[in-house]
C-alpha cells in the first residue's frame, strides 16, 4: 500500500474493496428503494457494463479493464424495479470458467500463468465484451472496441452470440465501444459509430445505423444506412469520438506504438502504448453521409497537446466545430510492475474538462479549460447531443484539485461555470453517471440522474437516483450484488 504525504478524504481499503468477481447471477430481482422514493416518471431499463472477474484459481489480473464483461440491467416499471445480471458468455470466459485459470493475455497487461516465455508470441486477443452495453434493434449489443459485439437478449441478457450486425463486418472486425446517438439531426433518430484498422497508416470505417423501424420506407432498426471509410496517416488510438448534425470528430492523439514487448510476452499491448511529447495530435473531422458536407474529403487539424479517452459533446457553431474533452497530460499507464489495488493517485494525472474550438475557415484550434476538477465519464443530455448544451454531468473527484478517486457527481453549468454536485463520500465512490431526460421534457436538465455507487461500508453497490436539475438525491436502492468499477452503460425508455 502506498503511503501519502496528504490526508485522504476516503479510505483506500474502502476504495480497493470494489475490485472482486462478481460471485451470483441474478434473475428479475424485485427491489425496493432503501430510501426515498423511486420517481413514476422513470420507466425503462438501465444497462450497466463492466469488468466482473478479476480473479481466478488467486491469480489476479494486472489490470480490472481486462475483466470479462458483466452486464446489470435495472428494469423500472409501473409495478416495480427489478435486478438481472449475467456475465457475457465469450468464448474466453466460457473456456476459463471451464478451466479455472486465465488462458488468455490481456491489452492491458494480464498475463496467462508462466511469466514471458508462456505469453511471448500468443497474440490471440480474447473478445471481452466489457466496455459498452447498447440496444439497437432487437438485440443488446456488449461492447469491445477491438472486436466485433456479442449480441444479448435485452430481457433476459442470456448471450446469443457474436454478431456481424446482418453481414456489416467481419468476423473480427473492430467496431467501436463508443456509439453516438444522434437524435434526428436529419430526420430520424441513429446510431453512428466507428471501427478503427490501424496500422503505419489508420483506416476509420465510419458507420450510420437506423435506431427506429420506419414504415414509410422499409428501414428496420439496426439496418446500416450509410457508410465510408478514410485513411490517415500515423498509428490510429480513438477511444471515443463525437458527432455534430454534419461531422464525425475524432482526436488522434499523440501517440506512438512499440509493439515489440507486446510480441516477446513481457507486456499487454496497450502498456505498448507512449504519448508523444510535442508530437502531433490531430482533430480529424469526417463529414457525415447525412450532412451538408456529405462526400467531402476529412479535414485534418493539428490539435493541441495532451490525451484524451473521452468527449463530452461537440457542435456547430457558424465556421467553427467545438468539441468538448476530457484531457490528461499524459498517457495514463500502470506499468507491468505495478498492482492495480495500490496505485498512487497522486503520480497519474488528473482528467480536465476542456473546449476546444476548431475553425474550419482558417485552421485554428483555441482551447478553454471548463473545469479544474478531476473529472472522467461526462455527457450531456442525450436529446441534445451534437447541439450547443448548457449543461453536462460528469464523475468528479472529492476536493477541487488534483488527481483521487472519482466519489462525487457533478452537474456543470458550461455557460456559467456554476456546479451542483451530489457526493457518495467518504465511503462511496462513483462510476459514470446517465443522465435520463423525462419524457416530453422541454427543459434541459429536466430528468433523472442515474448512477451506480460503490458503497465501502456495506462492501455492495448501490443505484443512486439523482434529480438531474438540483441534484438532489431522489432514491438510493441497496443492491444485493457487488460489482466492481464499471465502465460504460446506457438507459433504454420504456
Ligand atoms: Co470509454
Amino acid at each position: 500500500m502506498v503511503e501519502s504525504s496528504r490526508s485522504l478524504g476516503y479510505d483506500r481499503a474502502d476504495w480497493a474493496s470494489a475490485f472482486r468477481n462478481v460471485g451470483t447471477e441474478l434473475t428479475a430481482l424485485p427491489l425496493q428503494a432503501s430510501r426515498g422514493q423511486i420517481p413514476a416518471g422513470l420507466q425503462g431499463t438501465l444497462y450497466r457494463n463492466g469488468p466482473g472477474r478479476l480473479e481466478r484459481s488467486g491469480r489476479w489480473l494486472h489490470h480490472p479493464f481486462d475483466g470479462d464483461g458483466m452486464i446489470t440491467a435495472l428494469r423500472f416499471a409501473p409495478e416495480g424495479v427489478t435486478l438481472t445480471n449475467r456475465f457475457v458468455r465469450t468464448e474466453g470466459w466460457l473456456a476459463e470458467e471451464a478451466a479455472d485459470q486465465f488462458l488468455y493475455r490481456g491489452v492491458f497487461g494480464s498475463q496467462k500463468p508462466g511469466g514471458a516465455v508462456a505469453n511471448a508470441f500468443d497474440l490471440r486477443l480474447k473478445n471481452i465484451a466489457n466496455t459498452h452495453v447498447v440496444q439497437l434493434g432487437d438485440q443488446l449489443l456488449a461492447l469491445w472496441e477491438a472486436a466485433e459485439p456479442h449480441a444479448l437478449d435485452p430481457d433476459t441478457l442470456e448471450t446469443r452470440g457474436l454478431s456481424l450486425l446482418d453481414g456489416v463486418l467481419k468476423p473480427g472486425e473492430a467496431f467501436s465501444a463508443h456509439p453516438r446517438f444522434d437524435p434526428g439531426h436529419h430526420g430520424a433518430p441513429r446510431m453512428v459509430t466507428f471501427g478503427v484498422k490501424t496500422g503505419p497508416r489508420s483506416t476509420v470505417r465510419l458507420m450510420e445505423f437506423a435506431t427506429e423501424d420506419d414504415p414509410a420506407t422499409g428501414v428496420k432498426a439496426g439496418q446500416l444506412l450509410s457508410e465510408r471509410r478514410d485513411s490517415f496517416n500515423g498509428f490510429a488510438f480513438l477511444h471515443d469520438f463525437a458527432i455534430t448534425p454534419n461531422w464525425a470528430v475524432f482526436l488522434q492523439n499523440a501517440i506512438a506504438f512499440n509493439p515489440l514487448p507486446f510480441v516477446l510476452g513481457q507486456k499487454g499491448a496497450a502498456q505498448c502504448l507512449q504519448s508523444q511529447p510535442g508530437g502531433k495530435a490531430r482533430f480529424w473531422l469526417i463529414p457525415r453521409d447525412s450532412g451538408a458536407y456529405a462526400g467531402q474529403p476529412p479535414r485534418i487539424i493539428e490539435a493541441p497537446d495532451g490525451f484524451v479517452f473521452h468527449h463530452l459533446n461537440a457542435w456547430e457553431e457558424g465556421e467553427t466545430v467545438a468539441v468538448e474533452s476530457i484531457y490528461y497530460a499524459d498517457f495514463p499507464s500502470i506499468g507491468p510492475d505495478v498492482d492495480f489495488r495500490s496505485v498512487d493517485f497522486d503520480l497519474l494525472p488528473e482528467g480536465l474538462l476542456e473546449q476546444c474550438r476548431i475553425n474550419l475557415a482558417d485552421g485554428t484550434v483555441s482551447t478553454i479549460r471548463l473545469s479544474e476538477r478531476c473529472c472522467e465519464f461526462a455527457m450531456v443530455n442525450p436529446e441534445r447531443e451534437g447541439l450547443p448544451c448548457r449543461y453536462g454531468w460528469m464523475a468528479v473527484a472529492e476536493r477541487d484539485t488534483g488527481n483521487d478517486p472519482l466519489q462525487a457527481i457533478k452537474k456543470l453549468d458550461l455557460l456559467s461555470g456554476e456546479r451542483r454536485v451530489w457526493s457518495a463520500a467518504p465511503r462511496g465512490f462513483v462510476s459514470e453517471p446517465l443522465m435520463v431526460p423525462r419524457a416530453g421534457a422541454s427543459a434541459e436538465d429536466d430528468g433523472w440522474v442515474l448512477c451506480l455507487i460503490w458503497n465501502g461500508a456495506r462492501c455492495a453497490s448501490d443505484l443512486v437516483i439523482l434529480d438531474a436539475a438540483s441534484m438532489e438525491e431522489l432514491a438510493v436502492l441497496e443492491l444485493p450484488l457487488a460489482i466492481p468499477y464499471g465502465l460504460h452503460g446506457s438507459f433504454v425508455p420504456a
